[in-house]
């Protein structure tokens, strides 16, 4: 199976890609890494439009780094309020003309289900950036290859999930990757108030995925074996009550006395921002990945665009 099957395909959902699709744009991301020339001005006169309807560092800046390292240009918005949208535009007639101007659009918004709208108004591919609190496909592609990179595989693995389970996009999508690996243990750790949707968790049964949800992190560190440590934000911009996120906001700090409790060959991970869930104190540990993956994103994203737009 080639790359080429990739080209002129959205990417709305983690299971749009089949499993060797994504491990070819690992193995592609992994060549961009070790080559700095390889794939240069592949993609020049190609056009990324990136529309975030939603604030974002390192979703909107991996891209755009990622599309001028391979010599092709970007336009676009990084917040609503310089659009048409700010004047009463819908979402598909900006989708329709972003679509003509550009080969390939990136794009976040805050409501659930906008990627799809998107995509079937989009006559070029449409790119999921994050819509609302349910899907991030591009972080699970960092997300993934982060823990190939740092454990070699990405099977027979106990992954603890930890925080904003509820409104955590990144959490579905990667669990929801994650169920079509083999041998994939999953513990979900949050308050009561954010435990992991009701539809992931159908999905996961279907999978026949071996889950627990707990509350206590630090009995999930000495107790479960933990391989992969996913610690989130707790989501402050989806909360309806102030004082709700206030309560919750701090739930959990990942901090030297926890990570005592952990795995020594154990990686952290987080798609970030960070508020106060890992204490920065951690941020030396070896076993912190967070920063890694941040960057390993802009390598997955130059195969990605590389194979949406056909350039391999
Ligand atoms: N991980 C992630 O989506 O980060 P940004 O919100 O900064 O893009």
């Amino acid at each position: 199976m080639s790359l080429a099957q990739i080209k002129g395909r959205s990417l709305v959902e983690p299971e749009d890609f089949s499993l060797d699709e994504m491990e070819n744009l690992f193995n592609l991301a992994e060549k961009i890494e070790k080559d700095e020339k390889y794939l240069r001005e592949s993609c020049r006169g190609k056009l990324l439009a990136t529309l975030f309807f939603e604030p974002s560092t390192r979703t909107r800046l991996s891209f755009e780094a990622a599309m001028l390292r391979l010599g092709g240009s970007c336009l676009g918005f990084a917040e609503p309020g310089s659009s048409s949208a700010a004047k009463g535009e819908s979402l598909a007639d900006t989708i329709r003309m972003a679509s003509s101007y550009a080969d390939t659009i990136v794009m976040r918004n805050p409501k659930e289900g906008s990627a799809l709208l998107a995509r079937n108004y989009s006559s070029v591919p449409i790119i999921n950036a994050g819509d609302g609190g349910h899907h991030h496909p591009t972080q699970t592609l960092t997300d993934l290859l982060t823990i190939k990179r740092k454990l070699g595989k990405i099977d027979t693995l106990t992954v603890g999930f930890c925080g904003d389970l509820k409104f955590g996009r990144t959490v579905h999508s990667l669990a929801k990757a994650l169920s079509r690996y083999n041998n994939i243990r999953m513990i979900f750790i949050s308050p009561s108030e954010l435990v992991l949707p009701d539809y992931i968790k159908s999905i996961l049964k279907k999978q026949k995925i071996d889950f627990q949800e707990k509350v206590n992190l630090e009995d999930a560190l000495k107790e479960d074996g933990i391989d992969v440590l996913y610690m989130t934000r707790v989501q402050k911009e989806r909360f309806f009550n102030e004082d709700d996120y206030i309560r919750l906001k701090d739930t959990y700090v990942l901090n030297t006395d926890k990570m005592s409790c952990a795995k020594e060959k154990m990686i952290v991970l987080h798609p970030l921002p960070r508020v106060n869930e890992i204490s920065v104190e951690i941020d030396n540990d070896p076993r912190a990945s967070y920063f890694a993956q941040a960057k390993y994103g802009m390598f997955v994203r130059m195969a990605l665009l590389a194979s949406i737009l056909g350039v391999v």
